[in-house]
């Protein structure tokens, strides 16, 4: 299949009105999202208006005036025999379903629980779960109290989620006793245990509240874990809580959640969502992009930890009363046809994942998903990284059987919804594109030396650049976590008068986009964003390392590996212990998630006369790229460029 083959939509005419009512959206943005905001969200009292502010400042306000509670809008309005929840724990049999009802009690409860031990509206509480459904209906609690969750991905390290837990100053975290993986238990107590202690600021924290997996009511036996004074077990004193807790009326503008993201410099950035404009493009997003319809099992197999699992496992399928498949494992434990046996047994309508996993099931040949019935997929999604054409044709043909929609999203954690995708049976498909943008989103494409948008396409009829946007919408971030400056600096000042989303796009004369990757220094590891500074400073947090310079490789299932180059302080010795402990330090500053694929001890590193690190040549050669390794000249050491190029070769 040729890049060129295009998948027509369905109905011309349908899309034609997406392009009549897109076009309508860029402008007259006001009234296109006000009517969106009354459609798909019940308002305690109006908004008196729609937009105000803009980029230049980063104050914009959506739905001001506007009060809601977005926990309310994902259960009390739905009916309550209805299925919000299927929930498959590590071990396929391990499966609970939750009815609105249910979790609307069980969400009251908890809400009841954090305010009964001084959780205020505005307090952040860090969240630090595996994927069950106590952490989604831990989000819900907080929002439904008026307190702003934080969830930490559970891969993080106690280094990691101590940094996270002091940079929000949270007086709570909650976590479970255990994550299970794979077949492996992850002591998750354990590591927030590890965390406190390291924290500078131990004393915020006031209370650690636990979930346990296997508790038992009748059993007296202590926890499997060591219990602080400060430590809560959950399930006895939700199980005492009241039912019902009023909804708190929230402004619109009022914080929902803080989720951190990598950068290319400095600590992560704790990103800030609020109320209004994010659940009405949450709401909106999921049920278009997904053409979600009644009695729908909406899958999206991503974890909490990041947007993904925020936007489209808790919130989006939630604000639309549809049945969200939750699910705590892997694609292949216990074995290569984990996804394609729950499609089947769940009857599930909507399935969404990431290119990294489509790539690696992929591996294991057609033979497997064919041994499923499929038949209920309407529309599989892809999500986090550029999806390339082979992988997209094996999601189309041997997962959708040529039936179902390959709706291919692009967005971010900032954007809080897809910004740029396609629309099921609406939008033609081009595989490896993400297509054309979202009602509301005013791309465009600009030149990343001018900051003009481009006006002339190249020799091959595309405007490749920088890929921005012109005009706030509804689900954008509104601040970094106490550091309003950075935020103008890293998204608004790179190019003014528009948001820069950091990557690089190329837009075909039909104005489809075909998302290349990222213009800074961040890497995109099994779509987990992660930036080259962090693993650095990971690496030089170990006293053998004196300096250290991060790359990404093209990885054909990862997407990209991480390579590093690291330096040692006089006295070290590079060895093959040597090695494991840098890897090993890695994993206990921020993750096992982000071990490298090589690390390379080098005299020195290939640097500017004035010290800057040249990435662009160490790219160049871990890729194998040697003869277009461009000017070396201004190297301070011309000379190491060959001493790299063999130890690389010899690795
Ligand atoms: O580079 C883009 C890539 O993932 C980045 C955002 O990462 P994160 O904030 O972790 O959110 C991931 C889930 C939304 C983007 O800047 N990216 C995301 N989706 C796509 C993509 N690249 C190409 N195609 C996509 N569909």
């Amino acid at each position: 299949m040729s890049l060129a083959k295009v998948f027509p939509p369905k109905s011309e005419i349908l899309f034609e009105q997406y392009q009549k009512l897109y076009r309508q959206s860029i402008e007259n943005p006001k009234e296109f999202w006000g009517n969106a905001a009354k459609e798909h969200v019940d308002w305690f009292r109006p908004f008196d208006k729609v937009l105000d502010g803009g980029f230049e400042h980063g104050d914009v306000r959506w739905f001001e005036g506007g009060k809601l509670n977005i926990s309310y809008n994902a259960l009390d309005r739905h009916n309550p025999n209805d299925l919000a929840l299927i929930w498959e724990g590590d071990e396929p049999d391990d499966i609970r379903k939750l009815t609105y009802g249910e979790v609307l009690r069980k969400v009251c409860k908890i809400g009841n629980a954090l305010l009964r031990k001084g959780v205020q509206k505005g307090d952040i509480v860090t969240i630090y779960m595996p994927m069950i459904p106590e952490l989604a209906m831990t989000m819900l609690a907080c929002a439904r109290i008026g307190a702003v969750h934080s969830v930490v991905f559970a891969g993080f390290s106690a280094e990691a989620l101590g940094q996270r837990i002091s940079a929000a100053k949270s007086k709570i975290v909650v976590t479970a006793d255990v994550g299970r993986r794979g077949g492996k238990t992850i002591g998750l107590k354990d590591i927030v245990n590890d965390a406190l202690t390291k924290l500078d600021c131990n004393s915020v924290i006031e209370h650690v509240m636990v979930w346990e997996r296997f508790y038992n009511a009748e059993s007296s036996a202590s926890p499997p874990y060591e219990m602080k004074d400060r430590d809560i077990r959950m399930d006895p004193l939700v199980a005492v809580q009241r039912p019902y807790c009023p909804p708190v009326h929230m402004d619109s503008e009022d914080n929902l959640f803080i989720l951190y993201t990598s950068g290319s410099t400095g600590n992560p950035k704790g990103l800030v969502h609020t109320t209004g404009g994010y659940a009405v493009y949450a709401k909106m997003t999921t049920q278009v992009t997904f053409d979600l319809q009644p009695g729908d099992v909406f899958a999206c197999v991503a974890d909490c930890g990041w947007i993904t699992g925020h936007t489209y496992v808790v919130y989006g399928p939630l604000l639309n009363g549809s049945t969200s498949f939750m699910f705590e494992s892997t694609p292949v434990y216990p074995n290569e046809g984990r996804y394609w046996d729950m499609i089947q047994r769940h009857k599930i309508t909507q399935f969404y994942t990431a290119p990294t996993a489509i790539r690696l099931l992929m591996r294991y040949g057609d033979e497997i998903p064919k041994k499923y019935d499929l038949s209920s997929l309407r529309v599989l999604g892809s999500v986090g990284e550029p999806i390339n054409p082979e992988a997209w044709r094996w999601y189309y043909e041997v997962v959708g059987r040529s039936k179902c929609t390959v709706v291919d999203t692009y967005w971010q954690t900032e954007t809080g919804g897809h910004i740029i995708t396609n629309l099921p049976g609406i939008t033609p498909m081009k595989p490896g594109s993400c297509t054309l943008p979202f009602y509301g989103i005013d791309t465009v494409v600009l030149c990343p030396t001018t900051g003009k948008e481009l006006t002339e396409p190249d020799e091959n009829g595309n405007f490749q650049g920088v890929m921005a946007l012109k005009s706030p919408w509804p689900g954008m971030a509104r601040t970094c976590l106490g550091d309003h400056e950075r935020f103008l600096t890293v998204y608004f000042k790179p190019y003014p008068g528009y948001y820069f989303t950091g990557d690089t796009v190329s837009r075909d004369k039909d104005g489809f986009h075909f998302i290349i990757g990222r213009m800074d220094d961040v890497m995109n590891v099994s779509g987990h964003r992660i930036g080259t500074a962090e693993v650095e400073s990971a690496l030089v947090a170990h006293p053998a390392v004196a300096q250290a310079a991060v790359v990404g490789k093209p990885h054909e299932i990862k997407g990209q590996s991480i390579c590093a180059f690291a330096m040692l302080t006089a006295g070290y010795e590079e060895s093959p212990e040597l090695i494991k402990e840098l890897r090993g330090s890695v994993r206990s500053e921020i993750g096992g998630f982000c071990n490298p694929d090589l690390i390379v001890i080098t005299p020195s590193l290939p640097m500017t006369r004035s010290g800057k690190i040249m990435r662009r040549i160490l790219r160049k050669i871990v890729c194998g790229e040697i003869d277009s390794l461009g000017d070396t000249s201004t190297l301070a050491d011309p000379s190491i460029v060959e001493t790299l190029i063999e130890k690389v070769e010899k690795l």
